[in-house]
């Protein structure tokens, strides 16, 4: 077969990487892919976002498999496209993305289908936001309906907080149109579990669980990023939880999105907040997780391109997932400024020695090839990934790999994993 993968980061090169190691496959392209991808498929420099571009490409190269990463394709409508010409892809349709795409359709469709999430409001001008709030309760959570590149959510610590989120969003428009109605919900607490199920539109597989660390500084201090780690599986995620999220998230979203007349098929994603009273979703996002991947992908045994062929032919009822008992973490190093502004061009060194180490990946996210070395091109730049017999060996094995590695003004987190450490001392 041959398999086009969309998308650039560091979740594309480990989709890249496991569709590669498939006996199936012949040949992988990736659009645009990165420096790291070019060194194991063919990247072709067509933007993520040029759907029509991609479809030419996929026609032209008789793609057999398209496997799409980020959410702006899927948003765009890149399924429905490639579909109506006959062209196999793994993803949802965009009456399907709106579940991440549009968080007043997600919170809506949670309340119709008992699915358990924050109580919340949906506003469509400024004015009335700001009376509500004279009313509320803080800390509040305002979030812009539509896509914001993770920036879309404020946690208000008081009216003055909200009132100017509400200002930025709604009247100053800095997500634009994204901005033009805003969900209004309460503040949950616990902890943070990714649960991302693969459906074929009625049938569906649980994956492992795990977890995200989204600020950019240890003890998660600091501002938000795209994400400084992940590690899989998450021991929050008991074999209970794992059937909570199942039965109360997972089966009545693909339900209802079937009942909406909307069949859901490719990766599910499901943010859960563990709460004192059980887990509840945050948010829902339509496509594999970054960094989350890169800490699943090397725990799974089977064949992913099986996997995915049998979603898009609604065979995934005979499937059933294998996993490696080890543990998987992956650090991701950054240009120093990220989140913020940071310079790029940085020469990588040290790639080469982690290359032979066994059970170690290195994922590359902002890497260009230039004049036949690598060099930095983003603000997250690699997710050093490992397995270790238990979550504390894969920790040491991943940081150690770190060490080896090089660019100036380079950043990293050191705590990546480090809860689930304290959680699983809980737990045994
Ligand atoms: P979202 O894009 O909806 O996942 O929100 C991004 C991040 O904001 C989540 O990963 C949480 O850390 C936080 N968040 C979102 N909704 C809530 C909520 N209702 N209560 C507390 N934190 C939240
Ligand atoms: N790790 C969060 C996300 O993929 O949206």
């Amino acid at each position: 077969m041959k398999v086009l993968v969309v998308g650039s980061g560091g979740r594309e090169h480990a989709l890249v990487w496991k569709i590669k190691a498939s006996p199936l496959v012949k040949k992988v392209y990736c659009a645009p892919g990165n420096g790291g991808i070019s060194k194991i498929a063919e990247c072709v420099d067509i933007k993520d976002s040029d759907i029509e571009g991609l479809l030419k490409f996929a026609h032209e190269k008789k793609i057999d498999l398209t496997v799409v990463g980020p959410e702006v394709p899927l948003t765009l409508g890149i399924v429905d496209l490639f579909e109506s010409e006959g062209l196999k892809i793994f993803g949802p349709s965009k009456k399907s993305a709106r579940l991440e795409a549009s968080k007043v359709f997600a919170k809506e469709f949670m309340y119709k289908y008992g699915i358990p999430t924050a109580p919340f409001k949906t506003f469509q001008d400024s004015h009335s936001a700001k009376q509500f709030f004279k009313t509320a309760s803080f800390p509040i959570v305002i979030k812009a309906d539509g896509l914001a590149a993770g920036k879309g959510v404020v946690i208000a610590q008081n009216k003055m907080e909200a009132d100017k989120a509400i200002d930025q969003i709604m009247n100053e428009k800095i997500f634009k149109d994204a901005g033009n109605k805003v969900v209004i919900e309460d503040c949950l607490l616990g902890e943070e579990v990714s649960i991302l199920a693969m459906s074929d539109g009625e049938n569906y597989v649980v994956l492992d669980s795990s977890q995200d660390h989204k600020r950019i500084f240890d003890d998660d201090l600091g501002p938000n990023t795209g994400g400084m780690g992940a590690y899989s599986p998450a021991p929050i995620a008991t074999i209970k939880l794992m059937d909570e999220v199942e039965k109360k998230v997972i089966e009545p979203t693909i339900v209802g999105m079937k009942k909406e007349g909307s069949l859901f098929k490719g990766i599910l994603y499901a943010g859960i907040m563990v709460t004192s009273s059980g887990p509840k979703v945050l948010e829902f996002n339509v496509r594999f997780g970054d960094p989350e991947t890169q800490a699943i992908l090397p725990r799974l045994k089977n064949d992913i391109v099986e996997l995915m062929n049998a979603a898009c032919e609604g065979q995934l009822n005979d499937m059933e997932l294998i996993w490696e008992k080890k543990s998987c973490v992956c650090v991701v190093m950054t240009s120093g400024g990220y989140p913020g502004t940071y310079e790029t061009g940085k020469e990588i060194t040290g790639l080469e020695e982690c290359e032979k180490e066994k059970d170690c990946v290195v994922f590359h996210a902002g890497t260009k090839k230039e004049n036949e070395k690598i060099v930095t091109s983003g603000g997250r730049v690699l997710g050093v990934t490992s397995l270790g017999r238990d979550i504390e060996s894969a920790i040491t094995s991943a940081y150690n790999m770190v060490d080896k590695i090089h660019f100036d003004r380079c950043f990293f987190r050191r705590d990546i994993g480090a809860k689930a450490i304290k959680k699983s001392s809980l737990i045994a």
